[in-house]
Parts: structure tokens; C-alpha cells; sequence
């Protein structure tokens, strides 16, 4: 056995990596957390201006969530699959409340990967003999292997081509159509924001033209909101705004309320065979208990605090950056995530300056991120929690604007 002297085990020395962008600069201990702060182990506090990749809409440590899943350890913590618990039906019936017309039955797993995996399958099992799934440019899905096939690629992956079934398809119907004929896929998967390519907001007759395509050549539509499904738009999901139901849709991230849990949500003619997508903890009675508990809770906060006016504040802030430097570009905004593109003097992607304006923040205490990874995400993103005040994101706006002064030269102007 090799003795560890450090007790304060944390980085790449003993984790292989430092994962994800947001913590690129300093691997972070943190000791508490709690609505939209976390505060690490050396004391400082910092404010999750990205809700821990957006998984995070009611802030950490919701109260209501917390008291449920203390009840529900108090009575079981683990069930397989094939056994129900009252939150796992509860939470069930709350789903087929709140979806799309249609979308009748519900899978669960721990992680959005196992989710859009599940949906796959779900598509092919739908067909005779078909395997092919569309992924669109720039479209991001998981880092699972079969996920990875239907996600934008990083030069070198040597994961990336694992699943030989991925057909990427141009932003444009033409394509879709042409790929829908030539490959005979089982679905096409989408994102409406595609959030890790670089919060690019899908138009609604794109999205719609799509739909009319699923339906004109008998293939599969999967909606991808694990990242818009249950907060941060303001809605429970983000397809409500677009007018159109897919066949599947998947979720996952904010449902758990700080606690694993996804899913797909689906149309009555799709199946699974028993044991297609079982796994061990698949159904964890912690993570239903939790879900419950956040939609109960997502309901009365997006009642008492619709998030429009979070939105027009994250706008007009970055359309205030925007119009200051010169080399931020394209801000958009939808629900509470927003985004602006950082590019150099020649107008090109500047990833580098894009990742140290994420560890500048990170240094004065807020959390944001830039999108992709390993230096290809020249997208500056963040997503406030629902849960923010007005002050707190006047502020960390002005932080914004100090750590960009210091880059680009020039004296805060916002929110004095
Ligand atoms: C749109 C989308 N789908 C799927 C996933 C994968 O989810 P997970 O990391 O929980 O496996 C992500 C993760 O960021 C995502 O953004």
C-alpha cells in the first residue's frame, strides 16, 4: 500500500485531469454551497453565474429538495429498477402532466449520456433495420461512446468515431432531407440551443421544417433538453416555444435538482425490451425523491419570478459589453443563459482570450464558462440561477466589465 501524506487530495496529480472549462485556472475545494454562491475551502465566495453547467436553475442546496431526499433516506436508499417507490410514481405522474401533448412514457437514468443513449435506442428498436442517427453540426449530446458519434468532434478524439453510426447533417433542411433519403436513418437528434457548440439558438421554422421532414420520411425526432428542460427558460421545455413535439425528448441535468437523474419522455409507439437500457442505480430512490420535490418546487418560484426579467438584464448588460469591446461580438440570450463571442483584432475565434476571461472571473469570484473545450470555444456563456437578485447580476456584470477593461484596455462603465 503507498501512503498518501496530502490530505487535501484535488487536481490532476490525483484525478488524471482537471476536468471542464470553468475550473481551467485553479482546481477549486469547495466546502459549502448554498442558493447561488459556493464558498471554497479557503473561505472565498463565489457566485455560480453558470449554475454548475446548467444544471442548477433554483440555485444549490434548494430547502424543499433537501427535506425530501432526508425523508426518502430515511426510509430506503436503493432500489432496482424493477421496483416502484410513491416519489417514483409520484414523479412519473408529474411528468405526464407537464409534457407535450403525446409524449406518454417515461425512461429514467442517472446521467444525460444514458438518456440520449436511450433515446437511440428507443428509435432503432422502432424500425426493422435501421441504425443510422442524424446529428446536426456543432450539435453536443454526452461523452458516452455512442454519444460522442453524435456530437461535434475533437481533432485527434481517438473516441470520437466509436460509434460509426453518427451522420452529421448541415444546418439546413436540404441536407437534412438529402441525408434522410440517402441514409435511412432510424432518428434525427437535436438541440433547440446548442449549448456546448456555443448557445447557438436553433430558428423555429428550421426546427419546425425538421419536424415536417420526421413526419414526411417516417424517421424519429429527438429533442436534446438536457439543458433547457425544467428552469432556465422560464418554462418546463423549451419545444413549448417552438410549437413542435418530438417523437422523444430527452432531459436531464436540472430535473435532479442538484441530484443525478435524466430521462426521456416519449410517444406510445416506441419500446424498449426488458433489459435494453436497465442499469444498477438506474432508478435511485434519492434522485426520484429530489425530481419530485424540484418540479413541485420550479412551479411556485417560475409562478413568483418568471424569468423574463432576468433575461432582458443578461441582454442589455452583454449588448452594453458588446457595443464597449470591440472584439466581443453576437450576444444572444434566451431564457437565463446568455452568450457573446470573443474574436481577435482580425475577427477571428479567440479561444485563448475566451479562456482567460473565464479564469479572470473565476479569480474575482464569479463562475462563468466558454463553450467547447481544450481551447476550441471562443463562446463566453454563462446562465444565472432564477433565483438571483437584480443586485447580484448587476454585479457580477460590473466584474465582468473590470476584467475586460484590464484585457482590452480600457475603464468600467457597467452597472456604476
Ligand atoms: C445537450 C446535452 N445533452 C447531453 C449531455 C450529457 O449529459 P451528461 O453530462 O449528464 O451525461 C449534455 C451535457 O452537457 C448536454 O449539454
Amino acid at each position: 500500500m503507498r501512503p498518501i501524506k496530502d490530505c487535501n487530495l484535488s487536481g490532476s496529480k490525483y484525478f488524471g485531469l482537471n476536468e471542464g472549462n470553468t475550473i481551467k485556472s485553479e482546481a477549486l475545494t469547495i466546502k459549502k454551497a448554498d442558493g447561488v454562491f459556493l464558498w471554497a475551502k479557503q473561505g472565498k465566495k463565489y457566485l455560480d453565474l453558470f449554475s454548475q453547467t446548467w444544471s442548477m436553475p433554483l440555485g444549490h442546496n434548494n430547502k424543499k429538495v433537501n427535506t425530501a431526499v432526508k425523508k426518502q433516506i430515511n426510509k430506503i436508499t436503493h432500489l432496482r429498477t424493477a421496483f416502484f417507490t410513491e416519489n417514483k410514481s409520484g414523479l412519473a405522474k408529474k411528468l405526464f402532466e407537464l409534457a407535450p401533448t403525446g409524449l406518454t412514457k417515461v425512461n429514467f437514468v442517472l446521467h444525460g449520456s444514458l438518456a440520449v443513449e436511450g433515446a437511440m435506442k428507443l428509435a432503432i428498436n422502432n424500425y426493422e433495420n435501421r441504425q443510422k442517427i442524424l446529428y446536426l453540426e456543432d450539435g453536443f449530446h454526452g461523452r458516452s461512446f455512442a454519444t460522442m458519434g453524435i456530437s461535434w468532434k475533437m481533432p485527434g478524439c481517438k473516441y470520437s468515431d466509436y460509434f460509426s453510426n453518427g451522420i452529421e447533417v448541415k444546418k439546413n433542411l436540404a441536407d437534412i432531407e438529402g441525408k434522410m433519403k440517402s441514409e435511412n436513418p432510424a432518428a434525427i437528434i437535436i438541440e433547440l440551443v446548442q449549448g456546448n457548440g456555443g448557445c447557438k439558438i436553433l430558428g423555429k421554422d428550421f426546427v419546425r421544417g425538421i419536424r415536417e421532414l420526421c413526419d414526411a420520411n417516417d424517421v424519429t425526432m429527438i429533442i436534446d433538453e438536457v439543458q433547457t428542460a425544467f428552469g432556465c427558460i422560464g418554462k418546463m421545455f423549451l419545444c413549448e416555444n417552438y410549437n413542435v413535439v418530438p417523437d422523444i425528448l430527452v432531459f436531464g441535468k436540472a430535473l435532479g435538482g442538484g441530484y443525478p437523474l435524466a430521462g426521456a419522455l416519449f410517444k406510445n409507439k416506441y419500446h424498449l425490451q426488458s433489459g435494453d437500457h436497465s442499469f444498477t442505480f438506474a432508478h435511485c430512490p434519492i434522485s426520484m425523491a429530489a425530481g419530485l420535490a424540484y418540479l413541485k418546487e420550479l412551479e411556485l418560484v417560475l409562478k413568483e419570478k418568471p424569468v423574463e426579467a432576468i433575461s432582458k438584464e443578461i441582454e442589455s448588460s452583454l449588448l452594453v459589453l458588446e457595443k464597449k469591446y470591440k472584439n466581443l461580438r453576437d450576444t444572444r440570450c434566451i431564457g437565463t443563459k446568455g452568450a457573446i463571442d470573443v474574436l481577435d483584432n482580425e475577427g477571428n475565434p479567440d479561444t485563448k482570450t475566451a479562456d482567460l476571461i473565464v479564469a479572470k472571473m473565476l479569480q474575482k469570484g464569479v463562475i462563468i464558462a466558454n463553450s467547447k473545450c481544450r481551447g476550441l470555444g471562443n463562446t463566453i456563456m454563462l446562465q444565472s440561477p432564477i433565483i438571483i437578485t437584480p443586485e447580484q447580476l448587476k454585479s457580477a456584470f460590473c466584474t465582468f466589465d473590470s476584467v475586460l477593461s484590464k484585457i482590452y484596455g480600457q475603464g468600467c462603465k457597467i452597472g456604476q
